[in-house]
Formats: C-alpha cells, sequence, structure tokens
C-alpha cells in the first residue's frame, strides 16, 4: 500500500467514504489534502452512520493517524461540530488528529461572497454548495486568505481587519449583509482556543511516516470531473481534485505515489449545475431508483445512465491502477441497463477532452445496453455468486474502460465489499 490515493472517477459523490472505511483498517495514516466542508463522506460501520464533511474517513479505527492537509479549506464551526458528533460516537482522537497550520479558514465573509456570486449568475450557477469553498480558495490564490498559521504568528487581528473592511465594500456594494470585524474576531479567537490541541505542522509527521514506510491513504474530495483545469469549468469546485494534489495538499513527493484506485459508482450523479451527458429524463422508469440525496446540502442528486468515456479519462488523468465500484446492489430490478460508451458532437465522434461544459451538454451519447437482474445482491460477497447478468455488467465495464476492477460495493455498510 506505502501511499495509495483514493479518487472519485465521476462527480463526486462516488462512495470514497465508504471506500477510505473499508481500507483504513491497514492504513497507518489516513488524510484528506484537498476541498472543504463542501464534502459530504458517508461511512456506515458498526458505531452508526456517518456524513462526514472534513475529518479524514479513516479516524473510526483506533489506531490511524489522521491528518487534515494545507490543501484543505476549513470552517472552523463544522469542524467543532464534526467532532462533537464524533466524540458523541464513543470515538477518541485527540492525539491522532492532526490540523495543518497551513489550511486557510474559511470566514463568514466567504459564505456570503459565495451565494451572491452565485445569484449574480442566474440560470448560468454552478450550483454551489455555499459553504465559502471557491472564494476561500480564491482568496488564497489572490494573497488574502488567513490560516491557522496567523494566529499562531500574530497576523491574524491586522489581516483580518483588512479583509473585512475589503470584503464587506464588495458585499455592500452587491446588496447582501456587512460584517462587523469585533464579533468575527472574537468568534474565530473562541475556534481557535478549541482547535488548537490539533493545530500543527505536518511537514515532520509526513515525512517521519514516509522514512518507515508507513502505510498512507490518501482521501480526495469532491470527483476528478469537478477539478478546475480537467473537470466541467465552470461548473467545478475550487480546489484540484486530481490525485497529483496529493503531494502540494500534504507535502508528499510524487514518486512518494504509490499506487491510485479509482472509485466509480456503477451508475452516475451529480450535484449542481453543469452537463451530465447520460442524465436520465425525469419520467424514466428507473429514475426515482438511481436517485439520492445528497449529503452536505440535502439537495437532490442528479442521476445517470454508467458513462465510460468520462471514467475512463478520470483514469487516463489520474493513473488509476484499478477501480472500486460502488452501488452495483442499487441496479438490481432495472431490466435494462444502459451504458454510456462514447459521444458524438454534430455527428462526429469525440472525447470528453476535447470538449467545454456547453459542448459537452450537445453531445450525444453512445450507448450499449445490457440486460439488468432482478436479485437482491446485498449479501453476495463472492463475484462468482453474482447473477450472471450483473458479472456481465461488470467485465464489460472492466474490458471497456481496460482496467481491473478490484473491489465491488454492494450496500453501504463497511462489510458489504465483493473483492475480486
Ligand atoms: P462520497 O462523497 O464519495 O464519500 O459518497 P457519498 O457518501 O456522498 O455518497 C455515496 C452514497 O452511496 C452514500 O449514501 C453511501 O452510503 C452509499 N454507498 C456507498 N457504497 C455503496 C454501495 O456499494 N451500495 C449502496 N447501496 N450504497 C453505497
Ligand atoms: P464529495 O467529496 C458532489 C459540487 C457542487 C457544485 C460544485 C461547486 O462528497 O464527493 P463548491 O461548493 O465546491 O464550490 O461547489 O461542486 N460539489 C460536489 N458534488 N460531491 C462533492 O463532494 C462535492 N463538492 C462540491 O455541488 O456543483
Ligand atoms: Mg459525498
Amino acid at each position: 500500500m506505502p501511499v495509495t490515493v483514493i479518487i472519485g472517477s465521476q462527480w463526486g459523490d462516488e462512495g470514497k467514504g465508504k471506500a477510505i472505511d473499508y481500507f483504513a483498517r491497514r492504513a497507518d495514516f489516513v488524510a484528506r489534502y484537498n476541498g472543504g466542508n463542501n464534502a459530504g463522506h458517508t461511512v456506515v460501520n458498526e458505531l452508526g452512520t456517518f456524513k462526514i464533511h472534513l475529518v479524514p474517513s479513516g479516524i473510526f479505527y483506533p489506531h490511524t493517524q489522521c491528518l487534515m492537509g494545507n490543501g484543505m479549506v476549513i470552517d472552523p464551526a463544522v469542524l467543532l461540530q464534526e467532532l462533537d458528533e464524533l466524540r458523541h460516537a464513543g470515538l477518541h482522537f485527540e492525539k491522532r488528529l492532526h490540523l495543518s497550520q497551513r489550511a486557510h479558514l474559511i470566514l463568514p465573509y466567504h459564505k456570503t461572497l459565495d451565494g451572491l456570486y452565485e445569484e449574480a449568475k442566474g440560470a448560468g450557477a454552478t450550483g454551489t454548495t455555499r459553504r465559502g469553498i471557491g472564494p476561500a480558495f480564491a482568496d488564497k490564490i489572490s494573497y488574502n486568505g488567513l490560516r491557522w498559521a496567523d494566529f499562531i504568528g500574530g497576523t491574524f487581528d491586522e489581516r483580518l481587519r483588512v479583509q473585512v473592511n475589503l470584503k464587506n465594500k464588495i458585499i455592500a456594494a452587491l446588496g447582501g449583509d456587512t460584517l462587523d470585524y469585533e464579533t468575527t474576531r472574537a468568534e474565530y479567537w473562541n475556534y481557535y482556543a478549541q482547535l488548537k490541541p490539533y493545530i500543527t505542522e505536518l511537514a515532520p509527521i509526513v515525512q517521519k511516516g514516509l522514512a518507515q514506510n508507513k502505510n498512507f491513504l490518501l482521501e480526495q474530495a469532491m470527483g476528478s470531473l469537478l477539478d478546475p483545469d480537467w473537470g466541467t469549468y465552470p461548473f467545478v469546485t475550487g480546489s484540484t481534485t486530481l490525485a497529483s494534489a496529493a503531494t502540494a495538499g500534504l507535502g508528499i513527493p510524487p514518486r512518494r505515489i504509490s499506487r491510485v484506485l479509482g472509485v466509480a459508482k456503477a451508475y452516475t450523479t451529480r450535484v449542481g449545475g453543469g452537463p451530465l451527458p447520460t442524465e436520465l429524463a425525469d419520467d424514466h422508469p428507473a429514475k426515482p431508483q438511481l436517485t439520492e440525496t445528497a449529503a452536505t446540502t440535502g439537495r437532490t442528486r442528479r442521476a445517470g445512465w454508467l458513462d465510460l468515456e468520462i471514467v475512463k479519462f478520470s483514469a487516463q488523468i489520474n493513473g488509476s491502477a484499478a477501480l472500486f465500484v460502488t452501488k452495483l446492489d442499487t441496479l438490481s430490478g432495472i431490466d435494462e441497463l444502459q451504458v454510456g460508451v462514447g459521444y458524438k458532437l454534430d455527428g462526429k465522434p469525440v472525447h470528453y477532452a476535447d470538449l467545454d461544459a456547453a459542448r459537452l451538454s450537445r453531445v450525444e451519447v453512445v450507448y450499449r445496453s445490457f440486460k439488468g437482474w432482478r436479485e437482491d445482491i446485498r449479501d453476495v460477497r463472492k463475484f462468482a455468486d453474482l447473477p450472471k447478468n450483473a458479472q456481465r455488467y461488470i467485465q464489460a465495464f472492466e474490458k471497456l474502460v481496460a482496467i481491473p476492477i478490484r473491489f465491488i460495493g454492494n450496500g453501504p455498510e463497511r462489510h458489504a465489499v465483493i473483492k475480486r
């Protein structure tokens, strides 16, 4: 294992939380390297059902060291609430949760601006989670961000004052509610006081772990197709979501990444705006079965057939060596399954990488159809015990993307995995 990155191969919500919880048994370190509480990773294990937004999903094993990398943005109120919930579930993590001093903070004005930008874009809105993610990363890149290190180094108050002044002008011009500097300052010092025991520099911890050849499991948030460069811009998220981002987001040298495992749902979902070429029509009989509720915002996830063009592209760009296919059980009972095997634009074959979001939303999907199965497969633990048509679906999937499917999820629980 030594350094394995687990990535989502579609538009997020592939089941990364479940995969991380499954593999973390053998990990010494589990680390998040991008995004913030726009993520919602569901873990179902013997302690209960958890929707995790910030803490690595490997927190449930008492032996794991859990790292929250410099590539993340942190909303401290959300983190404190999450820690409370985990404590209530009986977890102890005081000595094994470490939060990078370099991680940027989400401040109230980021959330306000996120909402104001979305409203200004009207029908062209990205459909963000409105958690302030884009504006917080924009501040990081334009040298206007605030980090935990600002509390330690004594620069927090003055930098916050400048930012509140600046942001209030923009917010007022856009008709939003401005912020009081003193109230925000006091609120964030209070968060810092509570989170101080976890805040540290991760570099020595990571370097020591690497030197000792410890097992690292790196947990991507969002999906590959939400990457700002390689996703469906501007319907993307604020931080790089590729496996390669794990290096900068945690301070791990590229050559130390030993393996990338892609998680892919057996069909496709997407929350928010942007193209979803295989999306099912509202009156399609299979639609209710494939429709989910988002773990972070409670919105309805849009649903579509499996789209191999994007799974293949994300495997290429991330270097995925194998796939973990989730939610095969959800397809039980659908008589005929469609799988997108290619795109055409204006009658000519095209690939995902040739297109921007506008052109992608116009493609005609080339489908292959597969016979479904009626059986409930949630108790199956061996590939050979799956209905023949389920086996054929997986075998065709694997052949068409040309990557081995090593794990199949057939239920939300930790143990609901068929290993091949
Ligand atoms: P993540 O953001 O990639 O961690 O995925 P989410 O947790 O947002 O969404 C995945 C959903 O699918 C959650 O409700 C999981 O509990 C559920 N899930 C994951 N794997 C499976 C599976 O193999 N079968 C079923 N039925 N549900 C699964
Ligand atoms: P996990 O880690 C699915 C989507 C939002 C929106 C776009 C930008 O649970 O898979 P943002 O708030 O990031 O500025 O929103 O990205 N999005 C996700 N969709 N799963 C996620 O995370 C997502 N994180 C962001 O719906 O379309
Ligand atoms: Mg999710």
